[in-house]
């Protein structure tokens, strides 16, 4: 997923991926463009539940943990 990126990669985005992927918060909001939103997996009911948490929500808001 994008979060194993971001882990592996040892970016440093402060509280990003707070609960390491199980989807119990929504520090891992990311905003993609248009176009790449469109190509990336279909937005799971649970997805949906704790992005509506996010801050900043948008029309192509996704959760870094949930894209693959
Ligand atoms: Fe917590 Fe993605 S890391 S929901």
């Amino acid at each position: 997923s994008f979060l194993e990126v971001v882990m592996n990669q040892n970016i440093n985005i402060d509280g990003f991926g707070a609960c390491e992927g199980t989807l119990a918060c929504s520090t891992c909001h990311l905003i993609f463009q248009e176009d790449v939103f469109q190509r990336l997996g279909a937005i799971g009911d649970d997805e949906l539940d704790m992005l509506d948490l996010a801050f900043g929500l948008t029309n192509t808001s996704r959760l870094g943990c949930q894209v693959h």
